[in-house]
């Protein structure tokens, strides 16, 4: 992809490690104006340092903030939304897996909150600058990493928080479940005012995830590695989505893609499934998107009127 970006406005989570870092460097080398979030002020000062040492000529922003807790992405999303009045590309990429069950402190459990809860809030809370961004350039975009592994279990709406039979690959896999439906569920409310989401498999990528869910998860990685792509392949189909041309754009229509190609669902992969989820995570994430109101002074009532 060699397009210039010069006048692209592009947000990615996750921007500080593996395949966001890497689509972070081709947004800003091509002239991007990229907001790079992590949750870790420390790693994301790192990446800068790594990204602006490659030579970049566009300007690359940090936001911290903990995707796993909605009421800090909440918080994020009204900075970003601030910053940022058009919004070209919205690239949801941040996700890890979970050795064992944790519930976060808003009660959710920690992979559905931060592979899929936290990218449904934020991309309904700058809907505003993707809708300003699409009418300027005729689209906007958004994108979600999601995963082969979406195929691993449908979705059980009575337990999305996963009271009984957690594991490790079944929390993974639902939620990259839950980031190809909503992109699909998205492009269907919101394409016809040109913002167009997707979604995509990067492959089996050596990037540090491997080594963070845990013994397991760890130990499937080393196996793996000498057949895993380069992060550089990984990033690929994210970066294409993000940024080809405009008629290629506009193919994704909600669409899951691997190797910048459209690639099969999961049958249960459906579009009631979709409107279900949408449904269900609109009411769970409401709380937080509204502001809350100001805490009110008690009523003495012996004050005077
Ligand atoms: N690698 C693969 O084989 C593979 C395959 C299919 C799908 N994917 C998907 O690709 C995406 C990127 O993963 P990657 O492989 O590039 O791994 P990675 O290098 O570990 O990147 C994951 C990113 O998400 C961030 N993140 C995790 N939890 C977060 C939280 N609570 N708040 C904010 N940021 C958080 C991580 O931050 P920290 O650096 O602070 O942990 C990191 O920046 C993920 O959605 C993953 O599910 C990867």
């Amino acid at each position: 992809m060699t397009a210039d970006l010069r006048d692209r406005n592009i947000i990615v989570t996750g921007g500080n490690s593996g395949i966001g870092r890497v689509a972070c460097l081709d947004f800003a080398r091509r002239g991007a104006t990229v907001s790079l979030l992590c949750r870790d002020s420390a790693r994301g000062k790192e990446a800068l340092k790594w990204i602006r040492g490659h030579g970049v000529s566009g300007s690359i922003i940090l936001y911290v903030a903990d995707l796993s807790s909605l009421a800090d992405t909440a918080r994020i999303a009204r900075v970003l939304a601030k910053d940022n009045p058009r919004i070209d590309v919205l690239c949801n990429n941040a996700g890890g897996a979970n050795a064992r069950r944790k519930l976060t402190a808003e009660g959710f459990e920690t992979t559905l909150a931060t592979n899929h809860l936290s990218g449904f809030l934020l991309t309904q809370m700058l809907i505003p600058g993707l809708q300003a961004a699409a009418a300027a350039n005729g689209s906007a975009r958004v994108v979600f990493t999601s995963s082969l592994g979406h195929r691993n279990s449908p979705l059980d709406f009575e337990d999305l928080n996963l009271n009984t039979g957690y594991s490790t690959l079944r929390a993974y896999g639902r939620s990259k479940l839950m980031n190809l439906l909503t992109a699909r569920e998205l492009y269907r409310r919101h394409g016809s005012a040109g913002i167009i989401a997707s979604s995509f498999h990067p492959g089996a990528v050596r990037t540090p995830i491997w080594g963070k869910g845990g013994i397991l998860a760890g130990l499937l990685g080393l196996v793996m590695y000498p057949f895993m792509r380069p992060v550089e392949k990984g990033a690929e189909t994210l970066i294409w989505l993000a940024s080809s041309d405009e008629s290629a754009a506009r193919e994704a229509q909600g669409k899951y893609f691997v190797d910048c190609r459209q690639a099969d669902v999961a049958a249960f992969a459906s579009d009631a499934a979709g409107a279900q989820l949408w449904q269900l995570s609109d009411q769970l994430v409401a709380p937080y998107r509204e502001p809350q109101p100001a805490a009110q002074a008690p009523q003495d009532e012996a004050t005077p009127a």
